[in-house]
């Protein structure tokens, strides 16, 4: 032991004088690894993905609708979205008609008067669709939309895809026949050869006079994993790289409304898109609701994650709230069908109702949260609407963590729900957060956080204060049992982030993940099932590290972040383990803070794999300035 201690010493002596002429501010770091004593247990559900409808995540984003306000919301300047055309002699006027709709939820519709119009001279509407309609070669696309004609003299129904730029139509197809009462058409639009453009625009066109309504105008490009009514292939693709073990859903803000009958309405949010109603938004624009519970679910499905449902706990943001008691067993109740509908067999009202929906299988549910951020109801009513929640929950579903979005004192909560949105700098002086914490209080859920810097998507400033918040959460995840960046997703059109440092950023046709988004996946790629025991000595303020392990791979994961704009020499003694002589390196990392990735650069920061030769039970390895690494050991 004590030759041993020597040897190392002077290991570091040595390595001491060669960093030190390398590089002469930074001092080396010595990380001492005891690979063969676990510390803690790793959370499988560290990681996962929290999400509602901001920034246009979902409407304009996730959810694969082309269509804008496809069922004609008007406000005072018109039919938002939809221009009246009107080709050559044609002549025609386009009005909200509040009379006829073609269903219960959708009572009203667009209504189209065509005084004149032939074959020739079409007259209709188009659609400018979200920041674009995106077409790609030889694709297919499929529409369909409700109408209703005042007579059956209109003719057919061109549907067409137009170029903004030539004015000339890539794909048409027609729709004959439609009916004077409210009934359902499909059309499918076939690319040719065509450049991949978002500058395109739908438009519908009759060729007679008459009088057209219409409503629930829908067009899907191919989605993830075919489903109808589905998600954009490249975000699911960019979430599944994240490893997400869960999905936190639906709000945030959205699950609390502005006001108590904004909040999310799950009933009103299944079933056919045409039973609907759609409901606004406390982010400034209405939801179309096509991405609705079960939606969240089969995307839950989709990417393997757990759901972690919100479920409205009596609290709106204008400081409205419901009274504990007979005024809140309403609410409970919704949150008990809700249950029902995700976790009951076909048997029960609610679980054949999902069924009936076409998924007869139930949904596993472990975690329910009661809320959100309810440290903000200044009357102090959470501690009775949690107590009541929790009680008529655990007294059906007695399995259930149930998560409460504050501290409350009367009833210990199975986990309590953090968030933190922060500087780097204080993400840097508050990695060991966790370290302390009392092990015998609830378990934590980190559901919301980030580094806020960097709009519309984070910096590489910002992934460096990602990261160290990163590992302090590793380090502690026997009590962090789950983590969410918040938010995860922003449309970066003018007017389409209302919140600004977001995950994941779009238009109609690209997506990027951000420097933060790669940190993540390399985080969550590389994740033990334990901690393993270290010591770090002569580490800057600005230098933190993870290292976890899995016996039964044979892996040892250690994470290195350097924040500081100095190399970081250190020298890595790994007692208790020997590991192979290769070991594999990820590294990310910037030439300084402000590096981001954009829709027109989105591989400017991304994972470098390189190998790392002659690795043992002491080796030297210098982090770059502004890096975060993963070294993945194989034990033999
Ligand atoms: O993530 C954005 C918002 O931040 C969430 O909706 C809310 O829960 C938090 O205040």
């Amino acid at each position: 032991m004590i030759v041993k201690t020597f040897a190392h010493a002077a290991s570091v002596a040595a390595f001491v004088v060669a960093a030190t002429l390398a590089y002469p501010q930074t001092s080396p770091a010595v990380l001492t690894i005891h690979a063969d004593q676990p510390v803690s247990k790793v959370s499988p559900t560290l990681y996962g993905l929290m999400t509602e409808e901001i920034n246009y995540s979902y409407d304009g984003g996730l959810y694969a609708e082309m269509v804008r306000n496809r069922t004609f919301g008007a406000s005072w300047d018109g039919i938002q979205h939809w221009t009246l055309v009107e080709y050559g002699n044609a002549d025609a006027a386009i009005a909200p008609d509040k009379e006829t709709g073609p269903s219960e939820a959708l009572k009203s519709s667009l209504r189209i008067d065509v005084k004149q119009a032939d074959p020739n001279s079409q007259a209709g509407v188009l659609n400018d669709g979200w920041w674009g309609v995106p077409l790609r070669p030889n694709t297919t696309y499929k529409g369909s939309f409700y109408a209703k004609a005042s007579a059956g003299d209109l003719g057919p129904v061109k549907v067409s895809l137009v170029s903004n730029n030539t004015g000339k139509s890539v794909a048409t197809a027609e729709v004959s026949g439609v009916a004077t009462d409210w009934k359902q058409y499909e059309f499918t639009l076939k690319m040719g050869a065509i450049q991949p453009s978002a500058a395109n625009h739908l438009a519908l066109t009759v060729g007679h006079a008459g009088t057209l309504w219409l409503n629930l105008v829908s067009l899907f490009p191919p989605t993830y994993h075919d489903r109808a009514n589905g998600n954009r292939i490249d975000l699911m693709e960019k979430l599944a790289a994240m490893n997400p073990a869960f999905l936190r859903f639906p709000g945030g803000n959205y699950l609390e409304g502005d006001h108590i009958p904004e909040r999310y309405p799950w009933k009103k949010t299944i079933g056919p898109l045409v039973d609907r109603p759609t409901h606004p938004s406390p982010w400034r624009y209405h939801s179309s609701d096509g991405l609705g519970l079960l939606e969240f679910l089969e995307w839950c499905e989709d990417l393997k994650m757990q759901p972690v449902l919100a479920v409205y706990a009596g609290y709106s943001m204008a400081q409205e709230h419901v009274n504990p008691g007979a005024d809140l067993d309403p609410y409970v109740q919704d949150a008990l069908d809700e249950l029902e509908y995700v976790t009951g067999g076909s048997e029960t009202k609610w679980g054949a109702v999902r069924a009936q929906n076409g998924h007869p299988q139930p949904f596993k549910l472990n975690y329910v949260e009661i809320g959100n951020e309810d440290m903000f109801d200044k009357s102090g009513s959470y501690e009775g609407r949690y107590a009541q929640f929790y009680k008529a929950i655990k007294a059906k579903y007695h399995d259930l963590q149930l998560i409460a979005t504050m501290p409350v004192k009367d009833m210990r909560p199975d986990v309590v729900d953090d968030h933190y949105y922060v500087r780097a700098t204080q993400f840097f002086k508050d990695a060991n957060h966790y370290d302390k914490t009392d092990r015998s209080g609830p378990k934590i859920f980190v559901g919301e956080w980030a580094t806020r810097e960097g709009a519309p998507t984070p910096n590489f400033g910002a992934a460096l204060g990602d990261a160290a918040w990163m590992t302090g959460m590793e380090r502690n995840s026997d009590i962090v049992v789950m983590a969410a960046y918040a938010p995860l997703l922003v449309n970066v059109n003018p007017g389409g982030m209302q919140w600004e440092t977001d995950l994941i950023g779009y238009d109609a046709m690209r997506s990027f993940g951000s420097p933060s988004y790669y940190a993540q996946v390399l985080f969550a790629k590389y994740l033990g099932d334990q901690t393993v025991k270290a010591e770090l000595k002569n580490g800057g303020p600005k230098f933190f590290y993870s290292i976890t392990g899995n016996t039964a791979k044979k892996k040892l994961y250690l994470k290195l972040v350097n924040a500081s704009s100095d190399p970081q020499p250190l020298e890595i003694d790994l007692t208790g383990a020997r590991v192979a002589a290769n070991a594999k390196l990820e590294s990310l990392s910037a030439p300084d803070t402000q590096t981001t990735n954009t829709l027109d650069d989105p591989n400017r920061i991304v994972p470098v794999e390189t190998t790392l030769h002659n690795v043992g039970s002491q080796f030297h390895h210098t982090l770059p300035g502004f890096s975060i690494q993963v070294i993945e050991f194989d034990e033999q």
